[in-house]
Protein backbone atom coordinates (compact mmCIF):
# COMPACT_ATOMS: atom_id res chain seq x y z
CA UNK A 1 0.00 0.00 0.00
CA UNK A 2 2.13 3.17 -1.11
CA UNK A 3 -0.11 6.58 -0.56
CA UNK A 4 1.56 10.09 -2.04
CA UNK A 5 1.16 13.09 -0.17
CA UNK A 6 1.86 16.83 -1.81
CA UNK A 7 1.62 19.27 1.24
CA UNK A 8 3.82 21.96 2.68
CA UNK A 9 5.93 19.49 4.83
CA UNK A 10 7.96 20.41 7.95
CA UNK A 11 10.53 18.44 10.06
CA UNK A 12 13.35 19.15 12.55
CA UNK A 13 16.41 17.48 12.51
CA UNK A 14 17.44 19.08 15.87
CA UNK A 15 17.03 21.48 18.53
CA UNK A 16 16.78 24.96 16.59
CA UNK A 17 18.10 26.94 19.85
CA UNK A 18 21.11 24.77 19.51
CA UNK A 19 22.40 25.48 15.92
CA UNK A 20 23.15 29.36 15.08
CA UNK A 21 21.19 28.67 11.67
CA UNK A 22 17.68 27.80 11.79
CA UNK A 23 17.58 26.09 8.53
CA UNK A 24 20.61 23.86 9.71
CA UNK A 25 17.63 21.78 12.05
CA UNK A 26 14.79 22.19 10.18
CA UNK A 27 13.57 20.46 6.75
CA UNK A 28 10.81 22.38 5.13
CA UNK A 29 9.96 21.95 1.75
CA UNK A 30 7.28 24.37 0.35
CA UNK A 31 6.16 22.28 -2.18
CA UNK A 32 6.78 18.91 -0.59
CA UNK A 33 5.78 15.12 -1.63
CA UNK A 34 5.73 12.58 0.93
CA UNK A 35 5.76 8.34 0.38
CA UNK A 36 4.26 6.29 2.89
CA UNK A 37 4.45 2.69 2.50
CA UNK A 38 2.99 0.12 5.05
CA UNK A 39 2.97 2.64 8.37
CA UNK A 40 6.64 3.60 7.48
CA UNK A 41 8.09 7.44 5.60
CA UNK A 42 9.43 5.52 2.26
CA UNK A 43 10.65 9.03 1.63
CA UNK A 44 9.94 12.74 1.84
CA UNK A 45 11.39 16.01 -0.23
CA UNK A 46 10.74 18.52 -2.74
CA UNK A 47 8.08 17.57 -4.91
CA UNK A 48 10.54 17.48 -8.16
CA UNK A 49 13.29 16.01 -6.37
CA UNK A 50 10.71 13.06 -5.13
CA UNK A 51 8.85 13.00 -8.51
CA UNK A 52 12.06 12.51 -10.95
CA UNK A 53 13.92 10.05 -8.15
CA UNK A 54 10.41 7.15 -8.11
CA UNK A 55 9.21 8.29 -11.38
CA UNK A 56 6.10 9.39 -10.32
CA UNK A 57 3.18 10.89 -12.62
CA UNK A 58 0.91 13.79 -11.05
CA UNK A 59 -1.72 11.19 -11.35
CA UNK A 60 0.14 8.68 -8.74
CA UNK A 61 -0.43 11.46 -5.99
CA UNK A 62 -3.35 10.05 -4.25
CA UNK A 63 -3.46 12.87 -1.09
CA UNK A 64 -3.27 16.71 -2.38
CA UNK A 65 -3.24 19.07 0.49
CA UNK A 66 -3.08 22.41 -0.90
CA UNK A 67 -1.54 25.20 0.93
CA UNK A 68 -1.66 22.78 4.60
CA UNK A 69 0.87 21.67 6.47
CA UNK A 70 2.17 18.19 6.69
CA UNK A 71 4.45 17.81 10.40
CA UNK A 72 4.92 15.02 12.85
CA UNK A 73 2.25 14.18 15.60
CA UNK A 74 2.44 15.68 18.67
CA UNK A 75 3.72 14.27 21.80
CA UNK A 76 1.96 14.59 24.78
CA UNK A 77 4.50 13.56 27.63
CA UNK A 78 2.27 13.62 30.71
CA UNK A 79 -1.84 12.83 30.69
CA UNK A 80 -4.19 11.44 32.92
CA UNK A 81 -6.83 9.76 31.04
CA UNK A 82 -8.70 8.96 34.15
CA UNK A 83 -9.38 12.58 34.70
CA UNK A 84 -10.97 13.71 31.45
CA UNK A 85 -14.46 13.94 33.46
CA UNK A 86 -12.93 16.12 36.11
CA UNK A 87 -11.16 18.59 33.68
CA UNK A 88 -11.77 22.39 34.37
CA UNK A 89 -12.77 22.04 38.08
CA UNK A 90 -13.36 24.79 40.15
CA UNK A 91 -10.32 26.18 41.81
CA UNK A 92 -8.04 24.43 44.01
CA UNK A 93 -4.18 23.35 44.40
CA UNK A 94 -2.75 20.66 43.82
CA UNK A 95 -3.44 18.48 47.10
CA UNK A 96 -7.09 19.70 47.64
CA UNK A 97 -7.71 19.27 44.57
CA UNK A 98 -6.25 15.77 44.43
CA UNK A 99 -9.08 15.03 47.46
CA UNK A 100 -11.91 17.00 45.88
CA UNK A 101 -12.25 16.04 42.52
CA UNK A 102 -9.20 13.53 41.49
CA UNK A 103 -9.73 10.49 43.62
CA UNK A 104 -13.19 10.21 43.73
CA UNK A 105 -12.71 10.61 39.62
CA UNK A 106 -10.14 7.79 39.61
CA UNK A 107 -12.60 5.08 41.84
CA UNK A 108 -15.18 4.60 38.68
CA UNK A 109 -12.02 2.80 36.62
CA UNK A 110 -12.30 -0.49 38.67
CA UNK A 111 -15.38 -1.03 36.37
CA UNK A 112 -13.97 -1.86 33.10
CA UNK A 113 -16.89 -1.17 30.63
CA UNK A 114 -16.46 2.53 32.39
CA UNK A 115 -12.91 2.40 31.91
CA UNK A 116 -13.08 1.04 27.99
CA UNK A 117 -15.86 3.93 27.20
CA UNK A 118 -13.57 6.99 28.54
CA UNK A 119 -10.64 5.09 26.78
CA UNK A 120 -12.57 5.75 23.57
CA UNK A 121 -13.21 9.40 24.28
CA UNK A 122 -9.54 10.26 25.35
CA UNK A 123 -8.30 8.45 22.89
CA UNK A 124 -10.37 10.53 19.96
CA UNK A 125 -9.83 13.86 21.82
CA UNK A 126 -5.82 12.92 21.49
CA UNK A 127 -6.90 12.51 18.08
CA UNK A 128 -8.87 15.45 17.11
CA UNK A 129 -5.82 17.32 18.53
CA UNK A 130 -3.02 16.21 16.63
CA UNK A 131 -1.53 13.89 19.64
CA UNK A 132 -0.01 10.54 17.87
CA UNK A 133 2.11 9.76 20.88
CA UNK A 134 1.37 9.87 24.59
CA UNK A 135 2.61 9.10 28.00
CA UNK A 136 -0.23 8.13 29.67
CA UNK A 137 -1.49 7.58 33.77
CA UNK A 138 -3.94 4.95 34.52
CA UNK A 139 -5.38 4.88 37.92
CA UNK A 140 -4.36 1.83 40.52
CA UNK A 141 -6.98 -0.65 38.73
CA UNK A 142 -5.22 -2.74 36.22
CA UNK A 143 -8.86 -2.48 34.25
CA UNK A 144 -7.59 0.86 33.51
CA UNK A 145 -4.31 0.05 31.86
CA UNK A 146 -5.95 -2.62 29.68
CA UNK A 147 -8.53 -0.34 28.35
CA UNK A 148 -6.36 1.73 27.31
CA UNK A 149 -4.18 -0.07 25.93
CA UNK A 150 -6.77 -1.97 24.01
CA UNK A 151 -8.14 0.95 22.35
CA UNK A 152 -4.47 2.29 21.43
CA UNK A 153 -3.89 -1.09 19.81
CA UNK A 154 -6.99 -0.87 17.85
CA UNK A 155 -5.50 1.51 15.68
CA UNK A 156 -1.78 0.86 16.00
CA UNK A 157 -0.89 3.92 18.02
CA UNK A 158 2.33 4.12 19.85
CA UNK A 159 1.58 4.47 23.64
CA UNK A 160 3.08 4.38 26.33
CA UNK A 161 1.05 4.20 29.42
CA UNK A 162 0.79 2.39 32.96
CA UNK A 163 -1.01 1.55 36.03
CA UNK A 164 -0.71 4.16 39.19
CA UNK A 165 1.43 2.61 42.25
CA UNK A 166 -0.09 3.80 45.33
CA UNK A 167 -0.49 2.26 48.66
CA UNK A 168 -0.83 5.50 51.22
CA UNK A 169 -2.44 8.46 51.76
CA UNK A 170 -4.54 8.07 49.19
CA UNK A 171 -8.51 6.90 49.79
CA UNK A 172 -8.35 3.41 50.54
CA UNK A 173 -10.52 1.85 47.40
CA UNK A 174 -7.41 3.73 45.45
CA UNK A 175 -4.80 1.58 47.39
CA UNK A 176 -2.96 -1.51 46.71
CA UNK A 177 0.31 -3.05 48.61
CA UNK A 178 3.66 -2.63 47.55
CA UNK A 179 3.86 -6.75 46.52
CA UNK A 180 0.09 -6.67 44.83
CA UNK A 181 1.40 -3.17 42.87
CA UNK A 182 4.84 -4.95 41.44
CA UNK A 183 2.81 -8.52 40.81
CA UNK A 184 -0.04 -6.37 38.63
CA UNK A 185 2.69 -3.75 36.94
CA UNK A 186 4.74 -6.81 36.08
CA UNK A 187 1.83 -8.67 34.48
CA UNK A 188 0.91 -6.13 32.17
CA UNK A 189 4.57 -5.13 31.84
CA UNK A 190 4.49 -8.75 30.25
CA UNK A 191 1.38 -8.36 28.55
CA UNK A 192 1.52 -4.87 26.74
CA UNK A 193 5.37 -3.37 26.96
CA UNK A 194 6.42 -3.78 23.67
CA UNK A 195 3.33 -5.62 22.27
CA UNK A 196 3.11 -3.79 18.66
CA UNK A 197 3.56 -0.32 19.45
CA UNK A 198 2.86 -0.18 23.26
CA UNK A 199 5.10 0.47 25.88
CA UNK A 200 4.71 0.14 29.37
CA UNK A 201 5.79 3.32 32.25
CA UNK A 202 6.04 1.86 35.75
CA UNK A 203 3.75 4.69 37.37
CA UNK A 204 4.15 4.97 41.39
CA UNK A 205 2.14 8.55 41.25
CA UNK A 206 4.17 10.69 43.57
CA UNK A 207 6.60 10.28 46.06
CA UNK A 208 3.68 10.92 48.99
CA UNK A 209 1.36 8.04 47.90
CA UNK A 210 4.00 5.25 48.57
CA UNK A 211 5.99 3.79 51.34
CA UNK A 212 9.24 3.17 50.97
CA UNK A 213 8.63 -0.61 50.29
CA UNK A 214 6.37 0.30 46.77
CA UNK A 215 9.31 2.65 45.52
CA UNK A 216 11.93 -0.24 46.03
CA UNK A 217 10.20 -2.68 44.32
CA UNK A 218 8.86 -0.14 41.49
CA UNK A 219 12.89 0.43 41.14
CA UNK A 220 13.06 -3.19 41.18
CA UNK A 221 10.91 -3.44 38.43
CA UNK A 222 12.50 -0.79 36.42
CA UNK A 223 16.00 -3.28 36.85
CA UNK A 224 14.20 -6.43 35.60
CA UNK A 225 12.74 -4.64 32.12
CA UNK A 226 15.19 -1.67 31.80
CA UNK A 227 13.21 -0.87 28.60
CA UNK A 228 10.34 0.08 30.48
CA UNK A 229 9.19 3.61 31.34
CA UNK A 230 9.20 5.33 34.61
CA UNK A 231 6.65 7.95 35.15
CA UNK A 232 5.75 10.33 38.12
CA UNK A 233 5.57 13.93 39.76
CA UNK A 234 8.58 16.50 40.63
CA UNK A 235 8.40 19.40 42.56
CA UNK A 236 4.62 20.54 41.66
CA UNK A 237 4.12 22.45 44.64
CA UNK A 238 5.87 24.20 47.84
CA UNK A 239 3.40 22.20 50.27
CA UNK A 240 3.96 19.23 48.30
CA UNK A 241 7.45 19.62 48.49
CA UNK A 242 7.20 20.43 52.04
CA UNK A 243 5.48 16.82 52.84
CA UNK A 244 7.64 15.19 50.98
CA UNK A 245 10.98 16.23 53.06
CA UNK A 246 8.59 14.97 56.30
CA UNK A 247 7.89 11.95 54.53
CA UNK A 248 11.42 11.14 53.29
CA UNK A 249 13.82 12.81 56.10
CA UNK A 250 17.34 10.94 55.12
CA UNK A 251 16.49 12.58 51.34
CA UNK A 252 18.40 15.34 50.44
CA UNK A 253 15.75 16.34 48.26
CA UNK A 254 12.62 15.98 46.27
CA UNK A 255 14.36 13.48 43.60
CA UNK A 256 16.74 12.00 45.43
CA UNK A 257 13.47 9.92 46.96
CA UNK A 258 13.14 8.33 43.48
CA UNK A 259 16.68 8.34 42.94
CA UNK A 260 17.62 6.60 46.31
CA UNK A 261 15.33 3.64 44.84
CA UNK A 262 16.84 3.40 41.29
CA UNK A 263 13.93 5.16 39.90
CA UNK A 264 16.34 7.91 38.12
CA UNK A 265 17.53 6.76 34.83
CA UNK A 266 17.19 6.50 30.96
CA UNK A 267 13.39 6.97 30.06
CA UNK A 268 11.96 7.85 33.91
CA UNK A 269 9.91 11.32 33.00
CA UNK A 270 9.20 13.34 36.05
CA UNK A 271 6.58 15.75 35.14
CA UNK A 272 6.38 19.49 36.67
CA UNK A 273 9.69 19.86 38.32
CA UNK A 274 9.09 23.44 38.85
CA UNK A 275 10.99 23.80 42.09
CA UNK A 276 14.01 21.98 41.86
CA UNK A 277 17.51 22.66 43.53
CA UNK A 278 20.69 22.65 41.64
CA UNK A 279 22.17 19.41 42.43
CA UNK A 280 18.40 17.88 41.21
CA UNK A 281 19.28 19.36 38.07
CA UNK A 282 22.54 17.89 37.52
CA UNK A 283 21.34 14.33 38.44
CA UNK A 284 18.33 14.54 36.19
CA UNK A 285 21.09 15.58 33.25
CA UNK A 286 23.52 13.03 34.52
CA UNK A 287 21.15 10.48 34.34
CA UNK A 288 19.52 11.16 31.19
CA UNK A 289 15.93 11.45 32.76
CA UNK A 290 13.51 13.62 31.18
CA UNK A 291 11.40 16.46 32.59
CA UNK A 292 7.43 16.93 31.49
CA UNK A 293 6.33 20.96 31.51
CA UNK A 294 2.75 21.19 31.68
CA UNK A 295 2.36 24.75 31.51
CA UNK A 296 -1.85 24.67 31.29
CA UNK A 297 -1.61 22.78 34.55
CA UNK A 298 1.08 25.34 36.49
CA UNK A 299 -1.27 27.80 35.97
CA UNK A 300 -4.37 26.51 36.59
CA UNK A 301 -3.18 24.80 40.37
CA UNK A 302 -0.58 28.08 40.77
CA UNK A 303 1.71 25.34 41.28
CA UNK A 304 4.57 28.06 39.60
CA UNK A 305 6.96 28.66 36.62
CA UNK A 306 8.04 26.23 35.05
CA UNK A 307 11.91 27.30 34.08
CA UNK A 308 13.16 26.07 30.85
CA UNK A 309 16.29 27.90 30.54
CA UNK A 310 17.10 26.23 33.68
CA UNK A 311 17.15 22.80 32.20
CA UNK A 312 18.54 23.59 28.35
CA UNK A 313 21.78 25.31 29.78
CA UNK A 314 24.99 24.60 27.64
CA UNK A 315 26.64 21.90 30.59
CA UNK A 316 23.31 20.59 31.48
CA UNK A 317 21.06 19.95 28.73
CA UNK A 318 18.15 18.02 29.97
CA UNK A 319 15.49 15.97 28.16
CA UNK A 320 12.16 17.78 28.06
CA UNK A 321 8.91 17.43 26.39
CA UNK A 322 5.42 18.93 26.77
CA UNK A 323 2.50 17.87 28.76
CA UNK A 324 -1.32 18.60 28.40
CA UNK A 325 -1.66 17.08 32.23
CA UNK A 326 -5.09 16.57 31.88
CA UNK A 327 -7.17 17.10 33.83
CA UNK A 328 -5.15 19.40 36.60
CA UNK A 329 -4.08 20.72 32.65
CA UNK A 330 -7.37 22.79 30.84
CA UNK A 331 -6.76 21.58 27.31
CA UNK A 332 -5.84 18.68 25.12
CA UNK A 333 -4.48 20.40 22.45
CA UNK A 334 -0.76 21.20 22.35
CA UNK A 335 -0.74 24.00 20.27
CA UNK A 336 -2.66 25.64 23.45
CA UNK A 337 -0.58 24.17 25.54
CA UNK A 338 2.59 25.67 23.61
CA UNK A 339 0.75 29.23 23.91
CA UNK A 340 0.75 29.33 27.64
CA UNK A 341 4.30 27.47 27.45
CA UNK A 342 5.40 30.79 26.04
CA UNK A 343 3.35 32.69 28.31
CA UNK A 344 4.79 31.01 31.56
CA UNK A 345 8.39 30.97 29.84
CA UNK A 346 8.36 34.74 29.35
CA UNK A 347 7.03 35.14 32.92
CA UNK A 348 9.49 33.19 34.33
CA UNK A 349 12.26 35.36 32.54
CA UNK A 350 10.71 38.65 33.46
CA UNK A 351 13.56 39.52 35.82
CA UNK A 352 16.29 38.40 33.36
CA UNK A 353 18.22 40.84 31.74
CA UNK A 354 18.54 38.80 28.66
CA UNK A 355 15.13 37.23 28.10
CA UNK A 356 14.87 34.35 25.77
CA UNK A 357 11.45 33.58 24.13
CA UNK A 358 10.47 30.48 23.75
CA UNK A 359 10.13 30.97 19.67
CA UNK A 360 7.81 29.02 17.22
CA UNK A 361 10.78 26.48 15.87
CA UNK A 362 11.94 26.21 19.44
CA UNK A 363 7.91 25.06 20.37
CA UNK A 364 7.48 22.49 17.65
CA UNK A 365 10.68 21.00 18.29
CA UNK A 366 10.02 20.48 21.70
CA UNK A 367 5.89 19.14 21.12
CA UNK A 368 7.93 16.57 18.51
CA UNK A 369 11.08 15.83 18.38
CA UNK A 370 12.36 17.20 21.69
CA UNK A 371 10.05 14.80 23.59
CA UNK A 372 10.68 11.65 21.24
CA UNK A 373 14.29 12.47 22.36
CA UNK A 374 13.02 12.88 26.24
CA UNK A 375 11.19 9.52 25.39
CA UNK A 376 14.36 7.51 23.77
CA UNK A 377 11.35 6.83 20.71
CA UNK A 378 13.26 10.03 17.89
CA UNK A 379 14.72 7.19 15.88
CA UNK A 380 11.29 6.03 15.50
CA UNK A 381 8.69 8.57 15.80
CA UNK A 382 9.08 12.90 15.70
CA UNK A 383 10.57 13.25 12.62
CA UNK A 384 8.87 13.34 8.68
CA UNK A 385 12.23 11.73 7.40
CA UNK A 386 12.75 8.06 5.53
CA UNK A 387 12.39 4.97 7.86
CA UNK A 388 10.15 6.82 10.33
CA UNK A 389 6.87 5.63 11.61
CA UNK A 390 3.98 7.47 9.67
CA UNK A 391 2.43 9.45 12.40
CA UNK A 392 1.99 12.66 11.08
CA UNK A 393 -0.64 15.62 10.71
CA UNK A 394 -2.28 18.15 8.43
CA UNK A 395 -2.36 21.53 9.96
CA UNK A 396 -4.97 23.89 8.15
CA UNK A 397 -3.20 27.41 9.24
CA UNK A 398 -6.66 29.51 8.45
CA UNK A 399 -9.79 28.18 10.14
CA UNK A 400 -11.32 31.12 10.98
CA UNK A 401 -11.67 34.22 9.72
CA UNK A 402 -8.94 35.98 12.00
CA UNK A 403 -6.46 33.54 11.28
CA UNK A 404 -7.18 33.69 7.97
CA UNK A 405 -6.43 37.72 7.98
CA UNK A 406 -3.37 37.32 10.24
CA UNK A 407 -1.76 34.37 8.01
CA UNK A 408 -2.51 36.24 4.74
CA UNK A 409 -0.86 39.34 6.29
CA UNK A 410 2.54 37.20 6.91
CA UNK A 411 2.21 35.81 3.56
CA UNK A 412 2.17 38.81 1.78
CA UNK A 413 5.21 39.99 3.14
CA UNK A 414 9.00 39.94 1.86
CA UNK A 415 10.36 38.20 4.03
CA UNK A 416 12.16 34.66 2.89
CA UNK A 417 10.08 31.26 3.01
CA UNK A 418 11.32 30.27 6.50
CA UNK A 419 10.96 34.05 8.23
CA UNK A 420 7.44 33.18 6.75
CA UNK A 421 7.08 29.53 8.14
CA UNK A 422 8.35 30.83 11.35
CA UNK A 423 5.68 33.98 11.95
CA UNK A 424 2.88 31.52 10.94
CA UNK A 425 3.73 28.66 13.63
CA UNK A 426 3.96 31.73 16.05
CA UNK A 427 0.14 32.92 14.64
CA UNK A 428 -0.40 29.53 15.30
CA UNK A 429 0.56 28.63 18.29
CA UNK A 430 -0.84 31.85 19.92
CA UNK A 431 -4.27 31.73 18.07
CA UNK A 432 -4.96 27.92 17.37
CA UNK A 433 -6.28 24.99 18.66
CA UNK A 434 -8.05 21.78 17.38
CA UNK A 435 -9.72 23.52 14.60
CA UNK A 436 -5.99 23.77 12.91
CA UNK A 437 -6.09 20.06 12.90
CA UNK A 438 -7.69 18.77 9.75
CA UNK A 439 -6.52 15.28 10.02
CA UNK A 440 -4.39 12.87 11.98
CA UNK A 441 -2.91 9.59 10.48
CA UNK A 442 -1.27 7.17 12.89
CA UNK A 443 0.94 4.18 11.63
CA UNK A 444 0.25 5.28 8.16
CA UNK A 445 -3.58 5.61 8.18
CA UNK A 446 -5.97 8.13 8.81
CA UNK A 447 -7.94 7.64 12.30
CA UNK A 448 -9.32 11.71 11.70
N1 LIG B 1 0.60 14.79 41.80
C1 LIG B 1 0.15 13.60 42.19
N2 LIG B 1 -0.95 13.23 41.52
C2 LIG B 1 -1.21 14.23 40.66
C3 LIG B 1 -2.22 14.44 39.69
O1 LIG B 1 -3.11 13.62 39.48
N3 LIG B 1 -2.16 15.61 39.00
C4 LIG B 1 -1.17 16.53 39.20
N4 LIG B 1 -1.16 17.64 38.47
N5 LIG B 1 -0.21 16.34 40.10
C5 LIG B 1 -0.23 15.22 40.83
ZN1 LIG C 1 -0.03 14.75 36.43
Amino acid sequence: MIDIYMAEILSFSKDPTKSKLSSNSINYYKNGLLIIENGFIKDVGNYENIKKKYMINDSDINKIYKDKLIMSGFIDTHIHYAQTEIIGSFGEELLPWLEKYTFPAELKFKDKEYASKISDFFIHELLKNGTTTALVLGTVHEESIDAIFEVANSIDMRLIAGKVMMDRNAPKELLDTPKDSYEKSEELIKKWHENNRLLYAITPRFAPTSSNEQLKLAGELKKKYPTTYVHTHLSENKKEIAWVKSLFPQSKNYLDVYDSFGLVDKRSIFAHAIHLEDEEYQTLHDKGAAISFCPTSNLFLGSGLFKIREMKKENRDIKIGLGTDVGAGTSFSMIKTLAEAYKVISLEQNNNTKREAFGSFEAFYQATLGAAQSLYLDDKIGKIEKGYEADFIVIDFKPDALQNLRINKIEESKKSDLEKLEEKLFALMIMGDDRNIISTFVNGKKVY
